[in-house]
């Protein structure tokens, strides 16, 4: 209702002369009338003159008064009343239930009491700017039910008092600009439900408490500009939800909480030129999608995100002037390429040097483009081309580098842009030094004299804990003034570590080389690194190095040394942390080869760490070695499995009847874990090794040579390891000696032999054995070959008469020791199977007699019997060479 009369009251005013009225109308002297508006202003009144009561607006400023409480108090009528820039120290007590407007700038008020508007005050713009006004008391506007203007800027208010607001739901502006307001508190506009402008400028304001604007449902307008505030958070943003225009320049706002912009997804401008960003991220700006204009000009902004500005489809004016701008143009791919709406885009004085052809892209509606201030050298090719409606394009670089690289972009220029502000020039070729880039022509272009990236770091792996090198090295022609920068995850590496020098390539050609050391590597340090090289014609960018972080693997559980029975079961642990987490191997005895896998008794599994053997054999024994391996490194764990196995004997042992003179064996053979101690007994008393008596083969062979009829007798064969004690017996049987005495020098060579052959380790037996009848043939080619022919061997308990040649010998390993016998050979291997030859002889006439000729009775080989078995290796279970009776039927 107030709003049409006061309209309706102005309009008329200016089409009725004063003159018209002035006779119906009374008008002071001082003052001058227009219809119902009295204007007494620049009188130096100081004391109110006579105000006609049909007065509706009454201009009383620029006097010099300071009480006009009583001459106005009877204006019923007055709707506007002007006292600005007056005396007045107070706010007058004016009763009038008419009055819409009060205007009191520029006057001496300090302070704002109460009693001074009547209860339901009709007003609705109050006007007190440029003051002195410090207090507000608490409940002093509580009757300014009908307020819609507040004004209270340039005055000195330092904290307004809570719930001052109450009353005030048709406020709609509320100015405070140029105060000394430095914290907003929570709930402080409670009340302004109807509030669409709050004006804040020019504060102290330093905190704003989370709520601080709670309960504004309507505002549209807010301006926070030159305060002190530092950063943005959500927590003050409740109230906000429908604001559109936010400015807050000139503050000292380094940070914005991510998620800050989520309760005022309508803002359309906002302001945040003049701070202290340095960085926005790919979310800063998140949820403002109906952004139309972002001034982020004049901060410190070097960083900017790939997504930073994905979310603003709607944005038409992006300010990034006056920041730190360079590799978001020069190096990235795209980074406001979904800016589809973008018209007016300024990046004016950045620290921008290069173009990159894919910097631009996606913006194609811009039509004006600020690279003015930037000293740019090198623009790559199509870096506009997407910009299809480009109109504008600001430059003025002095620096081009007008390479051939460069000579696409005056065909672009004629084309596309409006030249007037193209002002960019070239810097190299020094013929073309000056030369504006819309007059260059295509003759002289040459060699790009940027930096050229000969070395690029390269992606690595690290370890936690120890330090690693990024090296990149460039050349450039010319070769002076090139610097290194180093860059992880697009920010600069912070306190970077590098080590610089030169050196002169294989051709000759300078390169200019940046190591960057990281020391101490930490999970943090993982990233794309990249260096850039710049020089006085542009800069360029090597590709990005991925460094991953690693640990080292670090054993948690390790295998410790397990002994165990034959037949049960063996479980290794083994577990390793590291990143990545490290695999698990095993190996026995550093092999592959596991007899319990091969027998399926081995289970591995990889979730529990656990390694076992089921049903243990004494194969099982070894060292396990539990790897732990990861790309940083492995690391092994050594466990020893001992298995016990209690003594026993492989084969029964068997009794056995010698002719004296002869040799015999008697064999033992033994298995059991740890390797059992074998003792021979005969009759009770331990077999004493001498000379006839020898133990061989671990002592599981006892030889007995040129046999004796007290060699005769019960053996014990006795073995004992921890696990205890057994014992086996045979019986050994003399017969009566064979009419013939063995030589003692042949009996000496047998024992060299065999001591010689027993450390080579082949089969003594054989050696014994061989020799033995090598020895009788040698003697028996010497005798005639009737002799020979009724040669009748005798065997113990065959009748079938055997010999072997001693061809066997023909060669062999085993060395002479020089027995002094150089007849034959001395020498023998023991795999002498295939040289097995028959000798035949006539059997005697008599039984059981021997050939008269002595010598051919050294042919026996006396221990023989059809089948013998010999140790000839030192394994667990004997080889078994097997001599069969080959009958000689004659
Ligand atoms: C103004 O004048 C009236 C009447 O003379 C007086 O009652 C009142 O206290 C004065 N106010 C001020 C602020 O001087
Ligand atoms: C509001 O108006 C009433 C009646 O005129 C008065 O008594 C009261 O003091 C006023 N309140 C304030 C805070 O000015
Ligand atoms: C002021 O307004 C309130 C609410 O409309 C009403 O209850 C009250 O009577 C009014 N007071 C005066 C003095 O008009
Ligand atoms: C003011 O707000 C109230 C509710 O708080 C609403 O009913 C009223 O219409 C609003 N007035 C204006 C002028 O917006
Ligand atoms: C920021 O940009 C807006 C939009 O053009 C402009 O109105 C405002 O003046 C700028 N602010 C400053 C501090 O330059
Ligand atoms: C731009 O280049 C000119 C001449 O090469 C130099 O004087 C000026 O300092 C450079 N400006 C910047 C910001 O590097
Ligand atoms: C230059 O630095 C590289 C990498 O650090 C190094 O291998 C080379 O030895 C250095 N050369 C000189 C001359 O210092
Ligand atoms: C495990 O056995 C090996 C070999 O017998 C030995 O060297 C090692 O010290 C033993 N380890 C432990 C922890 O007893
Ligand atoms: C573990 O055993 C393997 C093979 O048996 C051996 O090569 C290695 O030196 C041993 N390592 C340790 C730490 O004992």
């Amino acid at each position: 209702m107030g709003d049409s009369r006061l309209l309706l009251f102005i309009t008329m005013s200016l089409f009725l002369s004063s003159s018209t009225l002035g006779e119906i109308y009374f008008c002071p002297l001082e003052c001058a009338c227009l219809h119902l508006y009295v204007d007494c202003s620049k009188k130096n009144l100081v004391s109110v003159p006579k105000i006609p009561e049909w007065a509706e607006q009454l201009d009383l400023s620029h006097n010099k008064l300071n009480n006009v409480t009583n001459e106005l108090n009877t204006l019923s009528n007055l709707k506007v009343l002007k006292l600005d820039k007056n005396n007045m120290n107070n706010i007058p007590n004016l009763q009038l239930d008419e009055i819409l407007e009060l205007n009191l700038n520029r006057n001496n008020i300090v302070s704002i009491d109460t009693n001074h508007f009547p209860e339901n005050s009709s007003l609705k713009i109050l006007n007190l700017n440029s003051n002195h006004i410090m207090t507000i008391h608490e409940g002093a506007i509580d009757n300014l039910s009908n307020l819609e203007v507040l004004k209270l800027n340039r005055n000195e208010i330092k904290s307004l008092p809570n719930h001052l607001f109450k009353y005030q739901t048709n406020l709609r502006i509320l100015e405070l600009n140029h105060n000394k307001l430095h914290v907003i508190n929570a709930l402080l506009f409670q009340g302004l439900s109807n509030l669409t402008t709050l004006k804040l400028r020019f504060n102290n304001i330093d905190k704003i408490m989370d709520g601080a604007f709670f309960g504004f449902k309507s505002m549209n307008l807010l301006q926070l500009d030159h305060n002190k505030i530092r950063g943005i958070s959500k927590g003050w943003m409740y109230g906000l939800e429908s604001l559109t225009t936010l400015s807050m320049s000139n503050n000292l706002i380094s940070n914005i909480d991510l998620g800050s912009w989520e309760l005022c997804a309508n803002l359309e401008v906002l302001d945040l030129s003049h701070n202290h960003l340095i960085e926005i991220e790919g979310r800063t700006f998140q949820h403002l999608i109906n952004l139309e204009t972002l001034n982020l000009s004049n901060n410190n902004i070097s960083s900017i995100s790939q997504e930073s500005f994905s979310y603003m489809a709607h944005l038409k004016a992006l300010y990034l002037n006056n920041n730190k701008i360079s590799w978001t143009v020069e190096d990235m791919s795209g980074p406001f390429s979904k800016l589809q709406n973008l018209h007016f885009f300024n990046l004016a004085s950045n620290h921008i040097k290069s173009i990159n052809s894919r910097a631009f892209d996606g913006l194609s509606n811009l039509l004006e483009l600020n690279l003015a201030g930037n000293n740019i050298t090198s623009i790559q090719q199509h870096a506009f081309n997407s910009m299809t409606n480009l109109k504008k394009l600001h430059m003025n670089s002095s620096s081009l580098l007008c390479d051939c690289n460069l000579l696409w972009i005056v065909k672009w220029i004629k084309e596309k842009a409006e030249q007037k502000f193209i002002t960019a020039t070239c810097a190299y070729p020094s013929e073309v030094r000056g030369v504006s880039i819309t007059k260059l022509k295509e003759e002289n272009c040459g060699d790009s004299p940027k930096p050229k990236i000969v070395e690029h770091p390269k992606t690595q792996l690290a370890i936690k804990g120890r330090s690693a090198s990024l090296v990149c090295s460039a050349t450039a022609n010319p070769f002076n003034n090139m610097s290194f920068l180093w860059r992880k995850n697009n920010g600069n590496v912070s306190n970077p570590t590098v080590y610089a020098n030169v050196t002169l390539s294989q051709s000759g050609q300078p390169r200019a080389t940046s190591t960057l050391i990281i020391p101490n590597i930490s999970q943090g340090d993982s990233g794309k690194y990249q260096c850039v090289v710049t020089n006085n014609f542009g800069t360029t960018y090597s590709s990005k190095a991925k460094m991953n972080i690693v640990t080292f693997p670090r054993f948690i559980k390790t295998p410790t040394n397990v002994t165990v029975k034959t037949g049960e079961t063996v479980t290794l642990n083994c577990a390793a942390t590291g990143d990545p987490t490290p695999e698990i191997s095993w190996k026995k005895d550093g092999g592959n080869d596991f007899p319990a896998a091969r027998e399926r008794r081995m289970n591995v599994m990889p979730d529990d760490h656990l390694f076992f053997i089921v049903n243990v054999k004494t194969t099982d024994i070894g060292v396990y070695s539990c790897a732990a391996k990861n790309p940083a490194g492995t690391i092994v764990a050594n466990a020893t499995l001992t298995v016990l196995q209690e003594p026993s004997f492989a084969k029964v042992m068997e009794n056995k009847e010698v002719i004296s003179g002869d040799s015999v064996v008697l064999q033992c053979m033994i298995s059991g874990s740890p390797k059992p101690v074998l003792k021979w007994l005969k009759d009770d008393t331990p077999v004493v090794p001498g000379e006839r008596h020898f133990l061989v083969n671990d002592d599981q062979l006892l030889i007995i040579t040129g046999v004796q009829s007290d060699d005769a007798g019960k053996y014990d064969c006795e073995i004992t390891n921890e696990l205890g004690t057994k014992k086996h017996m045979t019986q050994l049987q003399v017969l009566p000696p064979v009419a013939i005495m063995v030589n003692e020098e042949d009996m000496t060579g047998i024992i060299i032999i065999t001591v010689v052959c027993c450390a080579v380790g082949t089969s003594i037996i054989w050696v014994v054995i061989i020799y033995h009848t090598r020895r009788r043939m040698a003697t028996a080619v010497r005798i005639p070959t009737e002799s020979l022919k009724r040669t009748h061997i005798v065997h113990s308990d065959s009748d079938s008469p055997q010999m072997f040649s001693d061809n066997v010998s023909e060669h062999s390993s085993c060395k002479d020791s020089g027995t002094g016998d150089s007849a034959k050979q001395t020498s023998f291997d023991g795999v002498p199977m295939e040289r097995i030859e028959q000798v035949h002889f006539e059997p005697p006439a008599t039984n059981r007699s021997y050939s008269p000729v002595p010598e051919a009775h050294k042919l026996l080989p006396s221990s023989f019997k059809p089948s013998i078995q010999v140790c000839v290796n030192t394994s667990v279970t004997p080889a078994t060479y097997s001599f069969s009776s080959q009958s000689s039927n004659v």
